[in-house]
């Protein structure tokens, strides 16, 4: 009994290892090392029902009933996202509001797909990381479907043995592109958080629009998706009148590395923007 529990104890976080999925669809800070719930102001598709936001980040079910979506070996007949669409009932967590031309930031678990010489790790793929918005309004059919509009390739990590291929420095600098953009990998590489970043197209049709992520890790592995709707609007002002009238913030995200003063690893005191006036 013994064995058969510490077999199961090693092969579990093996088995979770393999995915990965969208948590936040609107977060305020870009290539952060943390991830914190409270800089998160939207959700995707059925975000609450799987508890996206008070789970341990890096958990969502990787069992057949979980958030997790991998396509299967049949990506081209596979339901490209793993909530059918239903604005009505995915919400309780709320949908992003974008404006034209917004850096968007999304979070995601790590699940031990990166690289970095520090822990040791060099040999990890990234093969794909692509937005897309739906042409219309229904889900589309597949991973080929053409109602499938690319907007974003927001870049692929480098990775390699070989110092011929990326440098030590390289694969320990951040931010990077692509899946790998986890500073904090070494500390927790199970569930360390990464960030993308990618833009609201200025030709976008503003209105509901459905928005997916697609990952691909190793071209031998299929590809994984999350999806999301979020209301576009074609000003930053109609955005935050509509993040006002929902109880959120209208602050742009900021970017970690211009907040705060790192030497050599550490976060020195913030550094302050603008200087203190003190009146009278
Ligand atoms: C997707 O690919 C399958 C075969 O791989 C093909 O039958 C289907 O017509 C394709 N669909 C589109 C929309 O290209
Ligand atoms: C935003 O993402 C792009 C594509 O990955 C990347 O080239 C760029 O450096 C990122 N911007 C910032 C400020 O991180």
């Amino acid at each position: 009994m013994k064995l058969f529990v510490a077999l199961l104890a090693v092969g579990l976080p093996a088995l979770a290892a393999a995915h990965s999925w969208i948590v936040c669809t609107d977060y305020l800070e870009n290539n952060g090392w943390y991830w914190d719930a409270a800089k998160c102001r939207a959700w995707p598709r059925n975000a609450e029902k799987y508890n996206l936001r008070d789970r341990q980040f890096g958990t969502a079910g990787g069992d057949a009933n979980g958030f997790v979506h991998r396509l299967d070996d049949h990506p081209e007949l596979t339901p490209l996202c793993n909530d059918p669409r239903d604005d009505a009932t995915s919400y309780e967590l709320p949908m992003a509001a974008y404006y034209l031309g917004q850096k968007v930031v999304l979070t995601h678990p790590i699940n031990n797909h990166a690289n970095d010489p520090r822990c040791d790790i060099r040999g990890r793929a990234d093969t794909q990381n692509l937005m897309f918005v739906v042409d219309g309004d229904e889900d589309p059919c597949c991973i080929n479907s053409t109602k499938l509009i690319q907007i974003m390739d927001m870049g692929v990590s480098p990775y390699g043995w070989y110092s011929d291929q990326f440098s030590e420095e390289v694969l320990r600098t951040y931010p990077k592109v692509g899946f790998q953009n986890a500073p904090k990998f070494c500390e927790d590489p199970e569930d360390a958080m990464g960030t993308y970043n990618f833009t609201i197209p200025m030709d976008l049709k503003p209105g509901r629009n459905t928005f997916v992520w697609k990952w691909i890790r190793n071209p031998a592995v299929n590809p994984f998706t999350t999806c999301w709707e979020a209301d576009v609007f074609a000003t930053k002002a109609e955005r935050d009148a509509h993040y006002l009238a929902t109880g959120r913030t209208t602050e742009d995200m900021w970017d970690f590395y211009q907040v705060n003063n790192i030497v050599d690893g550490v976060i020195m005191d913030p550094i302050d923007p603008v200087d203190p006036i003190i009146s009278g």
